[in-house]
């Protein structure tokens, strides 16, 4: 470790611990973990919840549903810089994949909801994302008489808004993503990844990236700010993200919380300046990026498989 990433490593332990329970993961395990082999979930609720997943009556006016900014084809984001919702409302927000999205330590860009089922019937209610109202969502399925017996069928109490919220959670959970090959590295096969793509490990490593993209997902575990060396023009006062998941990142632009950001490239320049402090050139990312595409895989099961 260089003197620069030791003293970097010192001010992100600062940051750290407040907010984390998997620091310890850096200094007792390493600092990353294998996917775990797929979830258990309940195929029958799984079906009913991918069902509602592309069901827009749970949006105003049946307007838009999850599918229409979580793309299964386009591995879970809707390519746009913010996602558009109801009446053309252009969202706070860039769509993040739902792959995988079960292991989160925090929910949504900020990690400001930690129970995935409140934020999930809050998600639903959101103005700028579905603007759905309860009572006229049970309303309109129970005269549904398809989705009302499918209810029966998996639960004693039938249609109810936290039984939406559990099939849909038993959808998501089904949307994991297969084991990459960086995984199978992990697991101690040493040839699971090539020459150049360990030489991109070593350089994450060296700079300090695996401080905050760290664990299961290389993130999803920690809050910090953005522009933790450097002040990043964008955000002047360091507002805090919670870190992303790395995996499948080669597939999801554009990047940040804001969408700002079109190309991988340039999210690894910005994360290298503004994070760790390094000018890094173009053979620098171009190794850092051969290493995240080793984190590439495919969905363990869903219906409309990605790419
Ligand atoms: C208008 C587009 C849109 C629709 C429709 C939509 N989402 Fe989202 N979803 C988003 C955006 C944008 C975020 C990030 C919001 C934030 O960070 O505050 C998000 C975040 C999430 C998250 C948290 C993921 C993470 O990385 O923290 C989950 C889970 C989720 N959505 C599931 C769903 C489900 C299930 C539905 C349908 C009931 C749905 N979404 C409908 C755009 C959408
Ligand atoms: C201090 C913690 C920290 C360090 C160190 C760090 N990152 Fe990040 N990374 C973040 C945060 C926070 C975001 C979210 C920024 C946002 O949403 O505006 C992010 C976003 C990203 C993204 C965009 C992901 C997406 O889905 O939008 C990539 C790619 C990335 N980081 C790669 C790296 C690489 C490569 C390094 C090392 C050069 C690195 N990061 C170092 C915290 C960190």
């Amino acid at each position: 470790m260089s003197g620069k990433t030791f003293f970097f490593s010192i001010i992100l332990l600062f940051f750290a611990i407040p907010t984390s329970t998997c620091w310890g993961l850096v200094t007792s395990s390493g600092p990353f973990l294998p996917i775990p082999v797929q979830k258990q979930y309940d195929a029958k609720k799984a079906t009913l919840g991918n069902k509602l997943f592309h069901d827009a009556r749970l949006s105003k006016d049946n307007q838009i549903a999850c599918h229409n900014c979580h793309i299964n084809q386009l591995n879970g984001v809707d390519s746009r810089p913010k996602a558009i919702g109801p009446d053309n409302h252009i969202a706070n927000y860039n769509t993040p994949s739902l792959y995988n999205s079960t292991l989160l330590y925090k929910l949504f860009w900020e990690g400001k909801e930690s129970d995935i089922n409140k934020a999930l019937t809050y998600h639903i209610e959101d103005p700028t994302i579905m603007s759905g109202k309860w009572p006229d969502i049970l309303g309109v399925l129970s005269n549904d008489v398809v989705i009302s017996n499918d209810f029966k069928h998996s639960f004693k109490d039938g249609l109810t808004g936290p039984n939406v919220i559990d099939v849909l959670l038993n959808y998501l959970a089904s949307l994991d993503y297969a084991p990459s090959r960086f995984d199978a590295y992990l697991k101690g096969n040493l040839t699971a990844i090539s020459t150049e793509e360990k030489a991109g490990l070593k350089k994450f490593m060296d700079l300090g990236c695996h401080l905050c993209h760290q664990g299961k997902l290389l993130g999803g575990n920690l809050i910090m700010p953005l522009g933790v060396i450097f002040p990043y023009p964008e955000n002047p006062n360091k507002k805090k993200y919670r870190v992303p998941s790395l995996r499948n990142v080669t597939k999801t632009g554009p990047y940040f919380h804001d969408g700002s950001i079109a190309s991988l490239e340039d999210a690894v320049k910005i994360m290298a300046k503004y994070q760790t402090g390094n000018d890094i050139k173009e053979n620098e990312v171009n190794s850092l990026i051969l290493f995240l595409k080793t984190l590439e895989s495919k969905l363990v099961k869903g219906e409309d498989d990605a790419p």
